[in-house]
């Protein structure tokens, strides 16, 4: 393996890994370095730029801590996420799709009964939740495991909320009854901006894309037998629906977040503000047998 050459790079590279042992690695490697290297060939990379990715790369890993993952950032921009979620879960147009988790997602949440206020008082148009868990053929799924997080009504996440006392507002994590329903009262969350300070931002800026995800709620819901739905409801009044910089918009998961007057609706009684009334089932689908 001396004098190399740009013909003969790839395959001498994929030699060296013939004694992998796990068949899959293997095939992984393989594709890794033959896409790679036709990658660097198709662009005809130069030293500088490679340097420059070299850095790009390093500094993505270097913002990286606890809270942080810029890696998975770039991954959901590249729109590699929701890639890998849709070769992995693919599920009848019935059932409910997925979308992006995000990293606001935490398991520390506090579970509340059902119609809780979740709102941790901050304010904002309320927000009524009605939701139901069912399976294929409609039946309530009871018992089912729904965890809840969603923004304030100026796009923050209550850990970037300055001041909040109640340090898990707007996210829950309730269990469905035997008709396989849920409910919540909260705010109204708004669109925001995917964080732009790191090297996935210099990325967004330099190819001109907008960081603003339209507002959404996230949902994650899971039931013995059942595939986990990790998935989020839009308005379908946001100005962002068809910008999503992780592209975790399906049309099935545009909800109209239906708007009454205070003294008009179904829940008329709960509240003397103008509210958001919304209403969902989710459907699940069985785990696939082996
Ligand atoms: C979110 O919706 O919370 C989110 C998803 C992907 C990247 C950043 C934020
Ligand atoms: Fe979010």
């Amino acid at each position: 393996m001396r004098d190399l050459t740009s013909e003969t790079i790839t395959e001498a590279v994929i030699s060296t890994m013939r004694d992998t042992k796990d068949a899959r690695v293997a095939e992984i490697l393989e594709s890794l370095v033959r896409h790679v290297h036709a990658f660097v060939r198709e662009v005809d990379l130069t030293e500088e730029e490679w340097a420059r990715g070299i850095d790009f790369l390093t500094r993505t890993g270097q913002k990286c801590t606890a809270t942080r993952q810029e890696f998975i950032l770039l991954s959901d921009v590249l729109g590699v996420t929701m890639l890998v979620d849709a070769l992995g879960n693919q599920r009848p147009a019935e059932a409910t799709q997925n979308s992006v988790l995000g990293p606001f997602f935490r398991d520390d949440r506090p579970q509340q009964a059902d119609g809780a206020d979740i709102s941790g008082g901050l304010p904002g148009t309320p927000l009524f939740f009605e939701g139901r868990v069912v399976n294929r053929e409609g039946a309530p799924v009871s018992g089912a495991a729904v965890d809840v997080w969603h923004s304030d009504a100026d796009g923050h996440y209550d850990v970037d909320v300055p001041g909040l006392e109640d340090d898990s507002a707007m996210r829950a994590l309730f269990r469905t009854d035997e008709k396989g329903h849920f409910s919540f009262r909260s705010i109204r969350p708004a669109s925001y901006p995917i964080p732009g300070d790191g090297p996935v931002g210099e990325l967004m800026s330099a190819t001109g894309r907008s960081l603003m995800r339209p507002a959404h709620v996230h949902l994650l819901v899971e039931a013995p037998g059942f595939q986990r739905v990790t998935t989020m409801l839009f308005p379908s009044d946001d100005l962002y629906l068809d910008a999503d910089p992780v592209f975790g918009v399906k049309e099935s998961l545009v909800e109209s977040f239906e708007t009454y007057e205070a003294d008009a609706g179904p829940c008329r009684e709960l509240t003397d503000e103008p509210y958001t009334l919304l209403r969902r089932a989710f459907v699940l689908e069985p785990l696939p047998v082996d």
